[in-house]
């Protein structure tokens, strides 16, 4: 039997053909019993967006990535992610979903008792990559690129803070997904690897990654984002797009 599209889901057809919308929330709400995580919360994240979710601790930030990466399940609403509605979605989609999205979180999450090249080689693995060739010349590219290479036999937890968001950089990047979630990527760092990091993400970007950070960091917030989206207590309290944030 054909499922019908629900209105959001034509509406975000619609708006993708247009803008290239990857992620739209439809009035979404995230309940915790009686507490209320995010409360109709409706955006879109455009493909060529690098979009900042800001606000303070408790607002809801870590939850709109988590719900982006199917981490959570909504309470009501419609969340769309690259065409498919999350709702919808059948067990055997939320791989294919998943290897779509490349993650970062705050603490790396990094495997100690795995190397560097271990770390990042496991996405492919997971992925299905068979050939150890491609696996070693993908992962050492991505290494180079986020500038550890140099660092693919060493175990995480003789790494720096920096050193390890850069390998967890490079596992988020391997996969070549469309989008990349980080949240709070520079929470744990000093100012200068926070830098050092807000500059990977920029060239990832730069490369046609869609690219969203959730940040508590006024450092990142002034270098600013082509779409920054501000909650408070679960809602959304503003939405700024380039065009305005330029013209401010
Ligand atoms: N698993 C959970 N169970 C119960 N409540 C939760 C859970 N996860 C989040 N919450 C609640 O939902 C609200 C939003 O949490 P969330 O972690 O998304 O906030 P945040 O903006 O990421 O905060 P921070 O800046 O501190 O990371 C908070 O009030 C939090 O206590
Ligand atoms: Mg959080």
């Amino acid at each position: 039997m054909d499922i019908k599209p629900d209105k959001h889901e034509k509406m975000e057809t619609r708006a993708s053909r247009k803008k290239k919308s990857v992620i739209g929330f439809f009035n979404v709400c995230k309940f915790y019993g009686e507490s209320d995580a995010i409360v109709d919360v409706s955006f879109t994240i455009s493909k060529d967006d690098f979009a900042l979710i800001t606000g303070p601790s408790g607002a809801g930030k870590s939850t709109v990535i988590r719900i982006i990466y199917m981490g959570e399940t909504i309470s009501s609403g419609s969340v769309i992610v690259d065409g498919m509605n999350l709702l919808r979605i059948t067990r055997p989609q939320v791989p294919l979903l998943r290897r779509k999205i490349g993650v970062i979180f705050q603490d790396f999450k990094l495997i100690p008792s795995k190397t560097v090249f271990g770390n990042v080689a496991l996405v492919l693995e997971a992925a299905g990559v068979r050939s150890k060739n491609i696996i070693h010349d993908k992962v050492m590219s991505v290494l180079e690129t986020v500038g550890i290479g140099d660092r693919a036999a060493s175990y995480p937890p003789t790494l720096s803070g920096g050193e390890q968001q850069r390998v967890a950089v490079a596992r988020a990047m391997v996969g070549e997904p469309k989008i990349i979630l980080a949240d709070e990527p520079t929470a744990s760092l000093d100012p200068e690897a926070a830098d050092a990091i807000y500059q990977l993400l920029q060239d990832v970007h730069a490369r046609g990654t869609t690219v969203v950070v959730t940040t508590h960091d006024l450092n990142l917030l002034e270098k600013g984002g082509t779409r920054v989206i501000h909650l408070k207590s679960g809602r959304m309290v503003s939405i700024v797009n380039q065009d305005v944030w330029n013209g401010l």
